[in-house]
């Protein structure tokens, strides 16, 4: 592939350098939003180089850390590199790297997990600081300077606009075919001057299919040719399949009561092999003619497109594994007028997702027998990955469905819980449960009604028993009995865990501590 072909704007192609000359414009303490969403779209090589140049710095005995502020999760030629570097001063709004992980869990390095929908506006709003550098891959520069965008656009609208700086790296790796399938909506203003978004149907396109930079901001251009690198899928296994039951036969139900038509409504899935699984039961399944509003195109969703299941499906960006990667690519032609790629502010927005009803599916770490779910903090200390766009979904959804297995490491923890360690999404909006075990449809039901449906139908039989114990207690004991609680007990449900030394090894093993 030759590069060049990629970059039309004879204005930009004096400022062509390598990797290394462009990272040595990012001094330490500044701000950097960079593209990227899970695994794809993300700039492959100055962080690399920008890691390297901290790590010389960093040795010497100086502090040079950045803030890095992104669409989503990354890769390890991102996040991996900078952590591992230690550069990154604060990092937001999302992450799922090890390495990260480790380093915030540890307490070396800062990090605010915020709803993929709120990333751009608190950046517009003033409330996140100054962004003083984009750093961003497109697929593409016209000759007019717009933008091709890449294989995802996450914040990449804002983060040029905002920032003083733009570095952008060209890939060539990302097919040609990209160009056309994103819609990039300009029309979003601050408040008190916000107009509706006028996007009625998941299909609509509402804006352009470029993104704009005042070419004088642009400090370099760096070319590469590098894949995306998302992360595999295991097949599903026999949970997963269950549980894709459950939901299956709860929408032939909703369907039946006329509360979801025959087509369903459009589907958000959420990261992970559950929801993975959850497409491929729909794809073996009995509705056809569906949409998809979501954040992420996953591999499921790509096996649906091309079967005809899902008519079309809108997200911010894609996140495949290598195999689907290359079917995608390969069959690019096929798939294009099928997707739609948006800014996740758009994607993730609430107003959006309540007018279209959108069926929210998104995994948890635990939810409590009330129905509060934790989906980011293990033993409610340690990050996982961040809430992502499970709440902006979550909150504004026709049905907000939470899965998980039953019991995590091997049957030692109960993913239902006396008390959520964490809450990241409230009893108000959480409708359904499931977990291999079976469903739990929350919609009409009390707390204490809601107790005995999810420890009945969600919690492993192993872990029953102590449940209702604890339930029962909770109700002749506390003080109020709208939302019992014996508050030293049910946190301690956690903390027992913690006592155990095999349980603490697991847990060790999963932070790599
Ligand atoms: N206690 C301790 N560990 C637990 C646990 C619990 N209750 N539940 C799960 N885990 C561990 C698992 O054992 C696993 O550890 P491992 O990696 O060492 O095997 C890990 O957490 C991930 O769990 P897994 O069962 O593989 O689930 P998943 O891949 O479906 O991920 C979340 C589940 C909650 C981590 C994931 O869905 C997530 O990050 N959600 C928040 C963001 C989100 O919803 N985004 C989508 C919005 S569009």
């Amino acid at each position: 592939m030759d590069t060049s072909s990629r970059i039309l704007c004879k204005a930009l192609q004096n400022k062509i350098m390598s990797a290394e000359q462009a990272a040595a414009l990012i001094p330490s303490g500044v701000n950097v939003g960079m593209s990227g969403f899970t695994g794809s779209g993300y700039p492959k090589s100055v962080p690399g180089a920008l890691a390297k140049r901290i790590a010389e710095v960093n040795r010497e005995g100086q502090k040079f850390r950045i803030g890095v502020w992104t669409g989503a999760s990354t890769a390890p030629e991102l996040d991996g590199v900078l952590a591992e570097a230690d550069g990154v001063e604060m990092r937001l709004p999302y992450q799922s790297d090890p390495t990260c992980r480790r380093r915030i869990n540890e307490g070396r390095m800062e990090y605010i997990d915020i709803h993929l929908s709120h990333v751009a506006q608190f950046v517009w709003f003033g409330f996140l600081g100054k962004l003083d550098i984009a750093l961003v891959e497109v697929a593409g520069i016209l000759e007019d300077g717009r933008l091709i965008p890449s294989s995802s656009v996450g914040n990449n609208k804002t983060w040029l606009e905002q920032a003083d700086k733009v570095i952008l790296e060209v890939n060539s790796w990302q097919s040609p075919l990209l160009e056309g399938m994103h819609d990039i909506y300009y029309g979003t203003q601050l408040p008190p001057h916000r107009m509706p978004i006028p996007l009625v149907h998941p299909e609509d396109r509402i804006g352009e299919k470029y993104l704009h930079c005042d070419p004088e901001k642009i400090i370099a251009v760096v070319e590469t040719h590098a894949p995306d690198r998302n992360s595999p899928f295991s097949a599903p296994d026999e949970n997963s399949m269950l549980i894709a039951g459950h939901i299956l036969e709860f929408f032939e139900h909703e369907v039946k009561k006329g509360r979801l038509p025959k087509n369903l409504l459009p589907l958000q899935s959420g990261v992970g092999n559950i929801a993975n699984a959850v497409m491929a039961g729909l794809n073996n399944g009995p509705f056809d003619n569906l949409t998809a509003y979501t954040e992420v195109l996953q591999d499921g969703m790509l096996d649906m497109l091309r079967s005809g299941k899902l008519a079309m499906a809108s997200a911010t960006a894609f996140s495949l594994s290598d195999m689907a990667l290359e079917e995608l690519n390969r069959n690019l032609a096929f798939y294009r007028d099928k997707i739609i790629l948006r800014p996740q502010e758009i994607s993730n927005h609430p107003e959006v997702i309540r007018r279209l009803g959108v069926i929210a599916m998104n995994g948890m770490i635990e939810a409590d027998i009330y129905g509060h779910v934790n989906s980011t903090h293990v033993m409610g200390s340690s990050i996982m990955n961040g809430i992502g766009g499970s709440g902006d979904f979550a909150r504004n959804a026709y049905i907000s469905i939470f899965m998980t297995p039953s019991q995590a490491k091997n049957g030692k923890i109960s993913c239902i819980v006396p008390i959520a360690s964490h809450v990241d999404h409230t009893e108000h909006d959480v409708q359904v449960i499931v977990t291999e075990q079976g469903l739990a449809d929350l919609r009409g039901l009390s707390p204490n009604q809601r107790a005995k449906v999810i420890i009945e139908n969600c919690a492993h039989p192993d872990f029953r028993p102590a449940l209702r114990d604890y339930h029962r207690r909770a109700y002749e004991g506390s003080m109020g009995r709208h939302t019992p609680h014996l508050l030293d007990e049910a946190l301690s449900w956690h903390q027992r865990y913690l006592k155990e030394g095999q349980m603490l090894q697991d847990l060790q093993e999963v932070f790599q501590m």
